[in-house]
C-alpha cells in the first residue's frame, strides 16, 4: 500500500473511533441501550424477579464494574455471565454498571397486561 492510502485508512480508522466516542457522549441512551442486553435475565431496569439472578438496580457502582471486570477476566466462576461479560469493552462495562447503579432499587415489573388473559 502506498504511504498515501495508508495515511488515509489511518485517519478513517481514528475518526470512526471518535465518532463513536463522540456517540456515546451525545446520545443520553446509550448506557441504557447496551444495558438492555441485561434485562433478560436480571428483570427490566435490572430489577429481577425474587432476585433471581441477583438485582442490578441501585447497587454500588465500583461493585458491580469490578463482578463485571472478574466475569471477563475468568477471575470469578460463572456458568454463563463470563460470555456475558466478554461482549462489551472495558469502557462499555463502565457506562453499564453506572447506569443500574442510577437505577432506584425496587419490586419487579408486573408481567404487561396482555399475557394475563392467555
Ligand atoms: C442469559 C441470562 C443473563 C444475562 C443476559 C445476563 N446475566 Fe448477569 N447473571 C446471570 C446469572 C445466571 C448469574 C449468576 C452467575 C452465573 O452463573 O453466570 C448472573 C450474575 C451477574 C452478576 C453478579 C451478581 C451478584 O450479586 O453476584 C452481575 C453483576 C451481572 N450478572 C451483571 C450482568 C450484566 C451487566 C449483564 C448485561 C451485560 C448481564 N448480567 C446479563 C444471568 C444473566
Amino acid at each position: 500500500m502506498k504511504p498515501t492510502l495508508i495515511r488515509v485508512g489511518c485517519a478513517a480508522v481514528l475518526l470512526g473511533a471518535g465518532y463513536a466516542g463522540v456517540a456515546a457522549a451525545q446520545d443520553p441512551t446509550y448506557a441504557r441501550n447496551l444495558a438492555s442486553a441485561c434485562f433478560t435475565c436480571h428483570g427490566t431496569d435490572g430489577r429481577s424477579v425474587g432476585n433471581v439472578p441477583p438485582s442490578l438496580a441501585g447497587r454500588d457502582r465500583g461493585e458491580l464494574l469490578q463482578m463485571l471486570m472478574d466475569f471477563k477476566s475468568g477471575k470469578r466462576p460463572a456458568t454463563l455471565m463470563h460470555q456475558q461479560a466478554k461482549g462489551y469493552s472495558d469502557q462499555q462495562l463502565e457506562a453499564i454498571a453506572g447506569y443500574f447503579a442510577g437505577i432506584t432499587k425496587g419490586p419487579a415489573a408486573a408481567a404487561p397486561a396482555a399475557r394475563v388473559n392467555y
